[in-house]
């Protein structure tokens, strides 16, 4: 059989364990997008506070309940054309399907995050600064995937170099007017030089001076404050000097917080600032520091100038790295009880590295995480020397050729269309089929027996992590890992990989962003 005969001259890599992981995920595959659309936004929340936003940005989600235009713009390589992407629905995620669809086969980057609040102040790519020339980079597209309440979504991934800002704003703070800013990163993604943030910057690009800034920043910088602990920390970068608490150097209050989705605040008003941070996946916000403003000459008055940064610091500065998802500026001091009833409706909008079952609506593209103790780093993947699929550790410094191997595009089940088919995301029209109870990966040949041994129906995860993935004419059979390949097991049977030995972990998954 021409399965057996490739496999004859196929090295095996991965032999030596017995293997097993799971995951949990939802039992049914959601066929309708549902929009689940905020009522209510941060920025609503906000404007009930007395304090509206002047700026909203986010690449993932409206931040008003009645937002329905557009989120930001892409640019692909293959004919620099462009395209904005808006949300599903009024209040409602991104639209991610749109861009996938527009940058299919070729790469793109982010060139607008537009300001849904009306005001103009939209973020494109910086220019030069007194640090550093420019323009920066423009974030790659598809380099910070996220989901929402299992809605697939991307950030803005900043490398070092890249950087976004607009010098020309209305309504945003200026001298000591009061602001808030609140800003989700990615808690894991970092860096410790010179600057990432997100907020109120210089209008000329240079370093104009103490107290000409007031952005919050995210990461581990030591040259001016520190928190406790490694870092990293949010602090307040208000020009020459990242403040921890009311002075430079250590403040013990700012705690290292490095949480895969952090919320980060900075408020800013006459003599009185403060930071507060926490988890934007559950629980509220804390105070890392509320007091007096710096003793250091220059910035009691502040001298704000208005302008917003987004990746780099007030002179251009772009050597550090982060992920940016929404964030916001605001007129005037807000509330604590505001800040946290934004931190609520953050928690509310559900982001999350795993899909739930929602990542399996078909279209979506996803990874499988394997779940077995042994195996939490590892991805279900179609070998590039042959047609079988194997699990191997995939991680943000892989080559890109191992993350799209890991990626998957979601289809509607080609024997049953309440099942799945995953087709391959860098082969087209090869999809995961079993053939002699192994997988592999092969184009739709169109007859039936190809379309039921390449359909699976979803399950809750059998270890009561994630989802399994029930062979559809093979009904006691799951995808499953064992010594590092892949089959359809049952638990218990003739095969060596129906050991009941970790069946329920290695027969569950994990569904992930997508690697590519
Ligand atoms: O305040 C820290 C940094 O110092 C600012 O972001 C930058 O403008 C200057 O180099």
């Amino acid at each position: 059989m021409v399965f057996r005969s490739q496999l004859s001259g196929v090295k095996r890599r991965l032999l030596a364990m017995g293997t097993v992981l799971v995951l949990s995920i939802g039992v049914a595959v959601e066929t309708t997008a549902v929009s689940h659309a905020a009522v209510t936004g941060p920025c609503d929340i906000y404007a009930s506070g007395g304090t509206p936003c002047v700026a909203a940005h986010s690449t993932t989600r409206a931040l008003y309940g009645a937002y329905n235009g557009s989120l930001y713009q892409v640019r692909r390589a293959s004919d620099n054309a462009t395209s904005d992407i808006g949300v599903l629905s009024a209040g409602g995620f991104a639209n991610a399907a749109a861009q996938d669809s527009f940058c299919a086969n070729t790469t793109c980057v982010i060139t607008v995050i537009y300001d849904q609040s009306g005001r103009g102040n939209s973020l494109t790519q910086a220019p030069a600064g007194g640090a550093a020339g420019g323009p920066d980079n423009l974030a790659n597209a598809v380099a910070a995937p996220t989901f929402l309440s299992g809605h697939k979504a991307y950030g803005v991934f900043v490398a070092p170099g890249t950087g976004y800002r607009n010098d020309h704003t209305s309504g945003i703070a200026t001298g000591d007017q009061a602001e808030g800013e609140y800003a989700i990163f990615d808690g894991t993604h970092f860096g410790g030089a010179c600057c990432f943030d997100y907020g109120n910057a210089e209008t000329n690009n240079n370093d104009t001076g103490n107290g000409h800034m007031e952005a919050i920043y995210f990461g581990n910088s030591t040259v001016w404050g520190t928190g406790s602990g490694t870092g990293p920390w949010i602090m307040a970068d208000l020009e020459n000097g990242l403040f921890s608490g009311q002075n430079t150097k250590l403040n013990a209050g700012d705690p290292t917080i490095n949480h895969r989705y952090t919320t980060a605040m900075v408020k800013g008003t006459a003599n009185l600032w403060a930071i507060r941070g926490g988890d934007a996946q559950s629980g509220s916000v804390s105070t890392f520091y509320s007091g007096a403003r710096p003793s250091v000459s220059g910035y009691n008055p502040m001298h704000k100038e208005g302008a917003i940064i987004l990746g780099i610091g007030g002179d251009n500065s772009k050597s550090s790295s982060g992920t940016f998802y929404e964030g916001v500026m605001t007129s005037g001091y807000p509330s604590d009880a505001t800040e946290n009833s934004v931190q609520a409706n953050i928690v509310a909008a559900g982001y999350s590295s795993s899909s739930g079952s929602g990542g399996l609506t078909p279209g979506n593209t996803i990874s499988l995480r394997a779940t077995t103790a042994c195996c939490t780093s590892d991805y279900l993947r179609h070998d590039d020397a042959d047609t079988k699929v194997v699990i191997s550790a995939i991680s943000s410094g892989s080559s890109a050729t191992d993350k799209a191997d890991s990626t998957w595009i979601v289809r509607n089940g080609l024997a049953n269309s309440s099942c799945v088919s995953f087709e391959s995301a860098n082969v087209p029209g090869q999809y995961l089929r079993h053939y002699n109870y192994e997988l592999y990966t092969a184009g739709d040949d169109g007859t039936s027996i190809f379309a039921q041994d390449a359909t699976f129906c979803p399950k809750a995860g059998n270890n009561g992590q994630g989802s399994s993935f029930q062979s559809v004419n093979f009904p006691t059979k799951y995808i499953r890992h064992y010594s590092y390949t892949v089959y359809i097991a049952s638990n218990g049977g003739t095969n060596a990989w129906d050991s009941t030995n970790f069946w329920s972990d290695d027969t569950s998954w994990v569904v992930s962003a997508p690697w590519a």
